[in-house]
């Protein structure tokens, strides 16, 4: 009898998860952290697609440095406030976001796994999230816009020597219905991605004795690659050759501040310029007309060494004063990052690495997950700051413990 009890009481204790057989959703199920998911998608995705996405220009020092400034912030948090009703939703140009965090745009996503726009498009409309379409993107503008039709959707534009072309695009994403324009002002020559070069990078990647040995145990990734459909770009028709060759064609380096004032004139929406790493940069941009400045240094891909976007912000604030918009970006790989940055002065904080580990690591689901740590992660440090929205951050709740820019 005392038996049976005891036996009784075991099982009570004992409660088995019920397995999840399919190894994708077991793997996506363990992920707690981005940087979880960032192991997954290396064992998921060949080298060249992983290291073009998880790499920087040069020595990298530029990532690296923006990933550690977050790692030395100290918050200051309020106590005995009430803050059960914490909400993340934030203002981005005139439009409510249920987050203050936007899918940054990127190139080549369908390479990382052939979900690609697609699925990050989706996800974003469905946490109430901006996405960004990249001028090197592989889904077409009219496809995202189908796809999301209530979404935030935005174009990124690289201005193209061949400006008619570039009108083209602009004029499609107007048809389209998208929300603003983002001009990304940093790529005047393709950064030094030295990773690429060692991988022999090329887009589409192509099979040699090298990516084989790396593909045998990335099946998944090559078979969904060779069997869906073939990367087709936002803006090309098609690209055979080296990813740096592609940029260093596009780009123009002979862009200036009258081109602003250019698009300015042919874009009638919300316009952003990305890449800004100056204040006084950030003020001559709102002069020739953009509405908001994004602060980035292009997740360190292109020049090494560059200032740190988040330790900018307070400058660019004091610069701009309040009422100009300020978007982040640039090593964020969890929430309280995106929070830190509102404290100092931003508005809107982007991601682009974070969401792609997701994507490498579980196409559309692995997007999910990513906006379901980012989301968890800001909620708690909101609260445990002590406050119940984006509105109540203040300088006076972050400091740095060692400041990098001296
Ligand atoms: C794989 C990849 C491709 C990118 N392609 C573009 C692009 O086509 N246009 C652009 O303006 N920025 C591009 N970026 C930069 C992102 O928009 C963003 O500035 C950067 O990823 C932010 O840093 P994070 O990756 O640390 O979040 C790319 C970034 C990555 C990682």
């Amino acid at each position: 009898m005392a038996n049976k009890g005891r036996i009784s009481n075991l099982k009570q204790l004992l409660r088995f998860r019920k397995p999840i057989l399919n190894p994708r959703k077991r793997a996506l199920s363990k992920a707690l952290t981005i940087y979880d998911l960032r192991e997954i998608a290396k064992r998921r995705t060949p080298r060249g697609p992983f290291d073009y996405t998880d790499g920087a220009a040069e020595q990298e020092i530029s990532l690296r440095r923006a990933r550690s400034t977050f790692e030395q912030i100290e918050f200051q948090p309020y106590v005995l406030r009430d803050v059960s009703k914490a909400d993340l939703s934030a203002d981005l140009l005139g439009r409510k976001m249920k987050l203050p965090v936007g899918i940054a745009p990127t190139g080549f996503t369908r390479m990382m796994n052939t979900d690609g726009e697609i699925a990050a498009v989706q996800v974003a409309q469905k946490y109430g999230a901006p996405f960004c379409l990249s001028t090197m993107g592989t889904t077409s503008i009219e496809k995202i816009s189908e796809t999301a039709p209530q979404g935030s959707n935005w174009f990124q534009l690289y201005l193209w020597r061949d400006r008619e072309r570039s009108l083209g695009l602009i004029e499609r994403a107007e048809r389209a219905g998208f929300d603003g324009l983002v001009l990304t002002v940093d790529a005047q020559v393709a950064g030094a991605r030295l990773r690429d070069v060692r991988n022999g990078l090329t887009v589409p990647p192509s099979l040699d004795f090298k990516t084989l040995l790396n593909a045998a145990p990335r099946t998944r990734w090559w078979w969904n690659f060779l069997t869906k459909e073939p990367l087709h770009f936002a803006s090309l028709e098609s690209w055979n050759g080296t990813v740096a060759e592609l940029m260093n064609t596009m780009f123009d380096p002979t862009m200036t501040f009258e081109d602003l004032k250019w698009i300015r004139k042919v874009w009638k929406k919300q316009l952003i310029v990305k890449g800004i790493q100056r204040a006084d940069d950030a003020l001559k941009v709102v002069r020739c007309g953009a509405d908001a400045v994004w602060l980035s240094n292009h997740g360190g891909r292109q020049l090494d060494r560059a200032p740190v976007p988040f330790l900018l912000i307070p400058e660019t604030r004091n610069k701009l004063g309040s009422k100009v918009p300020i978007h982040f970006d640039t090593g964020i790989m969890h929430g309280a990052d995106v929070i830190a940055g509102l404290a100092s002065g931003a508005n809107f904080a982007w991601i682009g690495r974070a969401y792609l580990y997701g994507l490498m690591a579980g196409g559309k689901s692995g997007v999910d997950k990513t906006f379901e740590i980012l989301k968890s992660q800001m909620t708690r440090t909101l609260k445990l700051l002590g406050v119940n929205s984006i509105a109540e951050l203040d300088p006076s709740m972050i400091k740095v413990i060692q400041e990098m820019r001296k």
